[in-house]
């Protein structure tokens, strides 16, 4: 069955009265990754919410706002064949009344967003917590769906409902590959079928990494190797803890740097969860990749 199309937020907060509700953001173009986030939330509540919104805020100068692929016949589609209820679909200016205006309020995400992704792309996480925190108030879920590919920004958002008191469950869903090992994302779009072949390098460094059990250092300085790959323009590998995205291990095409752990000094050193981190640029594509280890 189709999805109800809600662009209205009063007609949204009517739809959803005395149910539980499962969030699911995302900017549409949505793929097998997206539809298992659906999935999860059937799992979690009676109503289940797809928000479809390109959110210019979390995009940089000269980043691919404009181009960003744009597809709401073919999601609708794809979010029927898994009997969505709700597509929320608001527009620029529900989301920011006086665009391009910047906000007086706005969400500051604190250090992890100054890190990795946030190095590279100024000001990208307060626009995702903003839209965030916005799609949350709007929705007032019981539980919000996100990818595991997008580490640092579940983390993000981990720490922003922990530290405004947002009473919402954030479900972590696991990334979702092609049978060759490409991790699914919508900017898989831009890559020709050369490039393609390229951004496999993402995926097979991380396996590589994943077997070094030496150091964290040594798992990122081994998997940056790998990543330094034709047709790849690797921007890091890293290493940083799960449960509160502490660097731990930061490897650059300029420097190598090692991190401190913050807990468990003493007695007998136990491995800490963590994800090992992979980020480059394969033709127009900015692609990012991850694996869960132990180290
Ligand atoms: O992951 C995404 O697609 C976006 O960053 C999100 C969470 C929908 C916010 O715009």
């Amino acid at each position: 069955m189709m999805p109800q199309v809600i662009t209205d937020p009063r007609e949204l907060h009517r739809a959803l009265a005395g149910k539980s509700v499962a969030l699911v953001p995302t900017m549409g173009a949505l793929h097998a990754g997206h539809l298992s986030l659906v999935e999860q939330a059937k799992r979690c509540a009676q109503s289940v919410v797809v928000s479809i919104f390109v959110n210019p805020t979390q995009f940089g100068p000269g980043e691919d706002y404009d181009a960003y692929p744009r597809q709401m016949t073919d999601d609708l589609a794809a979010l029927a064949t898994l009997d969505t209820d709700f597509v929320f679909t608001p527009s620029v200016d529900t989301m920011y009344p006086g665009f391009p205006t910047p906000e007086r309020v706005s969400i500051d995400p604190g250090p992890t967003a100054k890190i990795l992704e946030g190095a590279l792309r100024p000001g990208h996480f307060a626009g995702v917590s903003q839209i965030v925190a916005k799609l949350f108030n709007l929705t007032q879920p019981d539980f919000a769906i996100f990818g595991q590919k997008d580490a640092q920004q579940i983390s993000l958002i981990r720490q922003m409902v922990h530290d405004l008191a947002f009473p919402i469950e954030i479900v972590e869903a696991p990334i979702v590959r092609d049978a060759d090992g490409l991790a699914l994302s919508s900017r898989n779009a831009y890559l020709s079928a050369e490039e393609r072949g390229w951004a496999l390098a993402l995926s097979k460094a991380l396996k590589v990494g994943a077997q070094i059990s030496e150091s964290p250092l040594a798992m990122a300085m081994a998997t940056f190797a790998r990543l330094d790959a034709p047709g790849v323009s690797p921007d890091y590998a890293a290493v940083v803890t799960r449960d509160s995205f502490q660097p731990r291990a930061i490897v650059t095409a300029q420097e190598a740097s090692e991190f401190p752990r913050q807990s468990g000094s003493g007695g007998q050193v136990q491995s800490e969860e963590c994800y090992l981190l992979v980020a480059g640029k394969v033709g127009r594509a900015r692609l990012i990749d991850n694996t869960k280890v132990a180290i």
